[in-house]
């Protein structure tokens, strides 16, 4: 395994290899890896020839409140995982590299950059596209591996690859979870051990939300209403929101149908955690609808 700081030597490792015809597979991270992350990588391991990690705290993407330069970083212990893992090149850029002037360019998709998380975090999802066109871009890959984690993070990357025309293939890997449900993160180690353990609320009320909607129910609101009453009753805990979506759109519904996702933030103390589950429910015109 090699890390590779500037976007000349990326190019120069993989040029050959694009020559060739070997696969690339590339996982987009920020670094501070846990098993989230590592999903993502074995999944591109046993998918690609070659596979490249980039680790670059994107500033772009943190608003001028949030914990850029607080935000974790240790690329020894990254290094070292990735190498554990296959990792062929660990592409590691300073900010100056990718923005050697301020971005002028910048790629938004606002009808989905708005909603959800976009509501609290205004600029975030601008500069996740930014970069991950930027990275796209670098690398090239066959394949780009995202978590389903960040769920409106991986609609938008489709999307914008979709209305793009990016010759990529996006790859959405499943959330990878603690044995109590909570889902991995690079934001836990903020957790104190209380409020650690009042953190499963957010997956408590979207395993209640899958209930309902298993036991019949097709009402966004009531759907809604339940996992933000479970969400605001649990102490250290306060609702950032609780939605249902349409999955690919992350437009709201009234009537619950499709594929939806069902999305819900909350800080935990003063750490904001995002959680979501996926559905496939049948059309709304099927005579299996209500
Ligand atoms: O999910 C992340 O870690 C980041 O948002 C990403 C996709 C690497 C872009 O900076």
């Amino acid at each position: 395994m090699q890390t590779i700081t500037t976007i000349q030597q990326l190019r120069n490792a993989l040029d050959p290899v694009r020559r060739v015809g070997r696969s690339i597979g590339l996982v987009p991270t920020m670094g501070y890896l846990h098993e989230g992350h590592a999903r993502l990588v074995t999944t591109a391991r046993a998918q690609n020839d070659e596979v490249v990690v980039s680790i670059f705290v994107n500033p772009l993407q943190f608003g001028p409140n949030e914990d850029f330069a607080q935000y974790p970083r240790d690329l020894r212990h990254d290094e070292q995982l990735l190498a554990s893992l296959g990792c062929d090149i660990v592409f590691a850029p300073s900010v100056d590299e990718i923005y050697p002037e301020p971005a002028v360019t910048l790629v938004d998709l606002p009808a989905m950059s708005q909603v959800l998380c976009g509501r609290t975090r205004p600029i975030h999802f601008r500069g996740v596209a930014t970069v991950v066109s930027k990275l796209l871009h670098i690398v090239q890959p066959d394949k780009a591996y995202f978590g389903q984690k960040d769920g409106q993070q991986l609609a938008i990357i489709r999307r914008m690859v979709q209305d793009l025309n990016f010759p990529v293939e996006i790859v959405g890997v499943p959330t990878v979870r603690e044995p109590d449900g909570l889902a991995k993160s690079s934001r836990n180690i903020y957790l104190s051990q209380l409020e650690r353990s009042h953190a499963t609320v957010l997956y408590r009320a979207l395993q209640a939300a899958v209930a309902d909607v298993a036991a019949g129910q097709i009402s966004a609101a009531m759907v809604i209403a339940n996992m933000a009453a479970l969400i605001s009753a649990e102490p250290e805990v306060r609702l950032d929101y609780a939605e249902v979506v349409n999955a690919q759109t992350l437009q709201p519904m009234d009537r619950l149908s499709g594929s939806i996702m069902m999305a819900v933030a909350a800080y935990v103390g003063k750490t904001r955690l995002i959680d979501n589950v996926l559905l496939e429910l049948p059309p709304l015109d099927s005579p299996n609808v209500p």
